[in-house]
């Protein structure tokens, strides 16, 4: 065969795979970015509820009734002891959050924790419906209880 063929059957028989490479990257790409903007836009807070400030003041009477109300909704996944173990989280999708872990904790603001607690997000419901903005403020700080001495 003559150098011109030789050349030429190189260049076409590259030509395949660089295609296929690009398209796999694109792939890729597209994959990763949905998966980034759909915890982003999943979990993440708005500006405006990441910025809310509690107007409840903190009394013995709220902590009591945050306690109870933490029983009846709470604790079934997020464990007695906030530690995420309770009886229905082995079964959920995503396994709920260690309150006790104060570095994490430490990454959300009240506002956050309280729009997250009236939201939901699957598999956890949303509580706006189900329990009163005072009650789930003062559920936000005793969320915060679990990883207060640590
Ligand atoms: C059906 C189970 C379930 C119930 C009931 C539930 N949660 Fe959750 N919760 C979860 C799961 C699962 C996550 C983690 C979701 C994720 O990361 O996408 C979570 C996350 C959270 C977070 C976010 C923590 C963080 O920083 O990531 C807070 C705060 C929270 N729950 C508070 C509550 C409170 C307060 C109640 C009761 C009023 C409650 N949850 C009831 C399952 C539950």
């Amino acid at each position: 065969m003559t150098f011109d063929e030789s050349v030429g059957g190189k260049t076409k028989a590259g030509s395949k795979p660089k295609v296929l490479g690009i398209f796999v990257v694109f792939i890729v790409v597209a994959i990763a970015g949905s998966i980034v903007v759909y915890s982003l836009s999943g979990w993440s807070a708005p500006a405006a509820a990441r910025n809310l400030k509690d107007p409840f003041p903190s009394t013995p009477g709220a902590v009591a009734s945050a306690r109870n109300d933490y029983a009846a909704h709470c604790q079934s996944c997020h464990g007695s002891n906030g530690d995420g173990r309770g009886e229905r989280a082995e079964r959920l999708s995503i396994a709920p959050a260690d309150f006790g872990d104060a570095h994490a904790m430490g990454l959300r603001t009240d506002g956050e924790l309280f729009w997250i607690i009236t939201e939901g997000h699957k598999p956890m419901p949303a509580f706006r419906g189900t329990m009163s903005a005072e009650q789930r403020w003062d559920l936000v700080e005793y969320v915060r209880g679990f990883s207060a001495h640590k």
